[in-house]
């Protein structure tokens, strides 16, 4: 096979194959590592294309595409959000995505994207509360336990050292499912009746819920100073978590800033409220926790950069697992400029004429 037919195969990572993948490398350490990729590329943030992604609003939910290149590679991601979805037996959010060489253009992977959305959200959360959490924080309230909850619990614990959780969810059943999951993980885990009950003591809090409105999962009253506050499910317009005055009260730590005051509970502020951008922190340009009193928030929306990160980390690994299938994706004429002739030949061989 020449190098040109070969590349014309595209490796495909299935959700099955994801699920051995995650399972053969271990979710802590997986975590772990993508992690280290994730704060790898933010390091280098002034290399990539950056653009807010490109959003398809409906009434129901979002369709969007998230595109990035750090001149070597592209990568981009195809997401959704709906949050009615679940009543009807769906996912809120869904994805796939695709890693291209630059140099040629030519994919070089396809892949599943739920399960690697949830690990990358629940590293880039980590990563960050890595920075920005209280020293030595160990208790953690996550409020909203549906699809993303385990992967923050054991991205924190594996990263920052959280291993105590208090859990709530308006559905308990979700709360039980949660701490059913995670059993025998190495957390202590309390199930609250309310978002006031979860986040008493809690260092960290967590607000990773789905609904399509202006929600107030946290009021002011309910922060206390030096917390640190890890906002996942409030990234479209019109779909925020916390009230305002806490937004005041808190340093405000982004993504890609264009982005984040589109989609973030920042859309509640005025456009040039000041927020401090991730990459920075994590390239030791400006500070991130300076004190033990301060309100750190991470106002997370997702960016292009993290999937990017995830779809490198997921290609590293491939070799060495054989964890993929090989997808006649590209058509691939012997000479390049004879396309039709290629149909031709396939048709005479069928002895159908095109
Ligand atoms: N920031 C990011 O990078 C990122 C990435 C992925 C998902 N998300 C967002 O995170 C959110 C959660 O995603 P998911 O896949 O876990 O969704 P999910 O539907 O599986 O779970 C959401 C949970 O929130 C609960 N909930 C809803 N309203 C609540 C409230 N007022 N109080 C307490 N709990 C409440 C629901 O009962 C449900 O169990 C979504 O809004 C999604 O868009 C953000």
């Amino acid at each position: 096979m020449t190098t040109a037919a070969k590349l014309n195969i595209v490796p495909f990572v299935s959700v099955d194959s994801m699920m051995k993948l995650v399972l053969a490398i271990g979710v802590e350490r997986f975590l772990t590592e993508l992690a280290a990729y994730i704060e790898e590329d933010f390091r280098r943030w002034e290399l990539f294309d950056k653009t807010p992604r490109i959003a398809s609003h409906s009434h129901d939910g979002v369709i969007e595409l998230m595109p990035t290149s750090d001149g070597r590679l592209y990568g981009f991601k195809y997401v959704n959000g709906h949050p009615k979805n679940t009543r009807e037996g769906l996912q809120t959010v869904t994805a796939f995505g695709v890693l291209a060489d630059v140099g040629s253009g030519y994919p070089m992977l396809l892949t599943e994207m739920t399960i690697l959305t949830a690990l990358r959200t629940a590293a880039t959360s980590a990563v960050a509360a890595k920075y920005l959490a209280p020293n030595g924080a160990r208790t953690m309230a996550i409020i909203g336990n549906g699809a993303q909850s385990e992967f923050q619990a054991i991205a924190f614990k594996a990263i920052t050292g959280i291993d105590r959780l208090r859990l709530y969810d308006i559905d308990p059943s979700a709360s039980r499912r949660c701490a059913k999951n995670l059993a025998g993980m190495g957390f202590g885990i309390t199930i609250c009746s309310s978002g006031q009950e979860a986040v008493e003591g809690a260092e960290v809090i967590t607000t990773v819920t789905a609904d399509k409105q202006y929600a107030t999962i946290l009021t002011d009253n309910m922060v206390g100073s030096g917390v640190h506050i890890n906002a996942v499910g409030g990234d479209c317009p019109g779909k925020t978590e916390l009230h305002r005055d806490i937004l005041l009260r808190s340093d405000i730590f982004v993504e890609f800033p264009p982005q984040t005051r589109i989609e973030g509970e920042i859309q509640q502020l005025d456009p040039d409220h000041p927020v401090i951008e991730l990459w920075q922190v994590m390239a030791g340009k400006v500070a991130g926790r300076s004190s033990d009193k301060q309100i750190t928030l991470f106002d997370s929306v997702g960016f292009a950069t993290e999937d990017f990160s995830a779809l490198r980390y997921v290609r590293d690994q491939l070799q060495a697992t054989g964890l993929y299938e090989e997808l006649d994706l590209l058509a691939d004429p012997d000479e390049p400029r004879d396309l039709f002739g290629m149909l031709l030949r396939a048709g005479a061989k069928e002895g159908v004429v095109a």
